[in-house]
């Protein structure tokens, strides 16, 4: 059995939720793990309003007892500062239809992009505040909480993860493919837009603003590296327990994420297999090594011991304050959609969630695949499968 988490809570509601459930008993935690991931999800340029009202601090409030986890699931709660602003309209009593205040943030024109329309059409809501309050991306802090849970546990055994912007806007970023993670993290973390190469730093940042001044938004392309996960975790017996899928789903269920790749991804298309596959080595170091990583980690939907790297696409935020057409449903009148406080690029933060997202299904991994009840043995656990790997 793995891990599962749920996440709760409406964008203006009250408080954020999740429940971890199926921890190894016996990780430190504090809340400083996880706030230190929420400030990092909460940076970036482009960003808007929102995230200067929010800082977002996580409660542990189950699970953890004297600094150490205790098996049983943990609760993590990030209240909404905004909350005051809106008990009224997001009040969870019954109200009256005429009971103008309550009602006066009424979402009657669906937002292209969103899941305005869909939403309503599928739970029968008239007022599309009861979609957007729930689809918005706001839910990734809650899912980086969770990752940041799965990232600490992940760091006790050795396992180290990085993510940074590769292209925002059509400006592609040349990252030295030598760096090591400690550098691509000092790197990207000093960075606004989270980029390593300097030289597009700039350039980035100035087609952020040029969005921002055409009232439009750009997208671009994040990446996650995990270096440190042993050989044989995931699987090849089913579709269901294989390790990339799972990834892909992962980032794929981030709001705006329209593509994953994994290695060199889709440019496999374009290439000889000579060029693509990486030729096995064996040294009494390293153990089964590859000697290149263009297959990301992963071969049989199994981790081969090398760096796992994975891609997303984020699509340009669907929010624009120069809104496109929509239809009301109310009159099923064309006008233009309606504008919710939104970002014009949110490209940076979607990497940190990407990074919370990939840390996740990696610890599910290997919660799932060695004895996880107690952290100790779990560590061993591993140790033992890096050991055994390396003389297979
Ligand atoms: C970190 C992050 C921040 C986002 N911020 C906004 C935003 O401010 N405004 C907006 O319209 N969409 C924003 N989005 C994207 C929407 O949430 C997303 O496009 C929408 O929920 C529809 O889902 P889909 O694009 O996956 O189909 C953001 C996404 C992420 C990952």
């Amino acid at each position: 059995m793995g891990m599962r988490y749920l996440t709760a809570g409406e964008s203006h509601g009250p408080q954020l939720t999740t429940i971890v459930e199926g921890l190894p008993a016996g990780i430190p935690l504090e809340a400083l793990d996880i706030n230190e991931e929420l400030a990092r999800r909460q940076k970036g340029y482009g960003r808007g309003r929102r995230m200067q009202i929010e800082k977002d601090t996580a409660e542990i409030v189950s699970g953890v007892r004297h600094g150490k986890t205790l098996g049983s699931p943990v609760t993590l709660v990030v209240k909404n500062n905004d909350w005051k602003h809106w008990t009224k309209i997001m009040g969870i009593e019954a109200i009256d239809e005429n009971q103008e205040e309550e009602m006066k943030r009424k979402v009657t024109r669906a937002r292209p992009g969103h899941a305005d329309l869909n939403g309503a059409i599928k739970y029968g809501h008239r007022d599309m505040r009861n979609v957007l309050e729930r689809s918005s991306a706001r839910e990734t802090t809650v899912r980086v909480a969770a990752g940041s849970v799965a990232k600490k546990l992940l760091s006790l055994v050795g396992i180290e993860l990085v993510s940074h912007v590769v292209e925002i806007g059509g400006i592609k970023a040349n990252v030295d493919s030598s760096l090591s993670v400690e550098e691509l993290k000092k790197r990207t973390e000093s960075s606004p837009v989270r980029v390593a190469d300097p030289q597009v730093e700039q350039e980035m940042m100035s087609a952020i603003d040029e969005a921002k001044k055409n009232g439009d938004s750009i997208g671009g392309v994040v990446e996650v590296i995990a270096t440190g996960m042993p050989a044989g975790v995931g699987s090849y017996v089913h579709y269901d327990r294989k390790l990339d899928g799972k990834l892909a789903a992962a980032i794929m269920s981030i709001n705006a994420f329209k593509g994953v790749e994994i290695g060199i991804g889709f440019e496999a298309a374009r290439k000889p297999g000579s060029e693509v596959h990486d030729e096995i080595g064996w040294d009494n170091e390293r153990g089964y090594y590859r000697k290149t990583n263009r297959l990301g980690g992963f071969e049989g939907g199994m981790t081969t011991g090398m760096p796992i790297v994975v891609r997303g696409v984020m699509k340009p935020i669907p929010t624009l304050y120069k809104p496109l057409m929509s239809v009301d449903i109310e009159t099923k009148e064309p006008f233009a959609a309606s504008v919710e406080r939104s970002d014009s690029c949110a490209v940076p933060a979607a990497a940190v969630v990407a990074e919370h997202v990939v840390a996740w299904e990696l610890a599910n991994a290997l919660v799932e695949q060695f004895n996880s009840d107690r952290f100790d043995t779990f560590a061993d656990d591993i140790n033992r499968q890096r050991e055994y790997a390396r003389e297979f």
